[in-house]
């Protein structure tokens, strides 16, 4: 059988726009965090990220990495938020709000609302300022526990403690989150979108923090 072939590509001197496209398409699927913020005036900022996972479970903890704007190097009004009032509040994006979700990427000069100008419903948080999107069926009030410039400083990744999860019942049965309820988007490399496909089961082969799931 012919070896397959690879293109082997050093990182370390990869100009930006080679690395993200290669990262973007490589780190696939990437869970969509839609994260509402607020301005010193009390403007409501949303916009999506992918570049985003959860990372620590004691306090919960999720990080998102935020860069700088590729069309004038400024910082995004998301990130200029998180960092004023150490606040920030992820809804997850689903099949249902994927294309306002979308359409909160375009780049809206600072003074203008995307929650006002895509008619987005909100709903207070309990424990920060920013509020939640109502169209989404999970929040996750975030207060910022550190940001951290990345490399040539293109990149910051912020991370946020949990204080408040937000759940709908109508995903929540008051123990798992059901995800094909979710029915949560994923983004993939160039202007592509994903949802969940097929789901397959295995059991854990080690205990899981509440031992969801374990084998035996
Ligand atoms: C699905 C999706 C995922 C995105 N992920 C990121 C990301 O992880 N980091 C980032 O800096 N920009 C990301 N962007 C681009 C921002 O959403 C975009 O720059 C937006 O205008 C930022 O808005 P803001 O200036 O209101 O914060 C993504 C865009 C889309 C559509």
């Amino acid at each position: 059988m012919a070896e397959p072939q690879f293109s082997c590509v050093d990182g370390a001197q990869l100009d930006t726009e080679t690395a993200y496209r290669l990262l973007v398409g490589s780190v696939v699927p990437r869970p969509v965090a839609w994260i509402t913020t607020i301005d010193t005036d009390g403007r409501v900022n949303a916009a999506p990220f992918s570049s985003y996972n959860y990372v620590a479970t004691s306090p919960p903890m999720l990080a998102v990495n935020i860069a700088l704007r590729p069309s004038d190097g400024a910082i995004k009004d998301t990130a200029r938020n998180i960092a004023l009032t150490r606040e920030f509040v992820v809804n997850v994006a689903t099949e249902s709000t994927m294309e306002l979700a979308h359409r909160s990427a375009e780049e809206y000069p600072p003074h203008v609302s995307e929650a006002e100008a895509l008619g987005l419903e909100l709903l207070p948080s309990r424990h920060v300022r920013a509020p939640r999107l109502a169209a989404s069926p999970i929040h996750m009030e975030c207060r910022l526990d550190q940001a951290v410039v990345l490399g040539r400083g293109v990149n910051t990744l912020y991370i946020g403690e949990v204080v408040a999860f937000h759940l709908s019942h109508e995903v929540f049965d008051g123990r798992r989150v059901d995800a094909e309820k979710l029915r949560p988007i994923a983004r993939l490399g160039g202007p592509f979108y994903a949802g969940l496909g097929e789901i397959f089961h295995r059991p854990m082969l080690q205990r899981p923090p509440g031992g969801e799931g374990a084998a035996g």
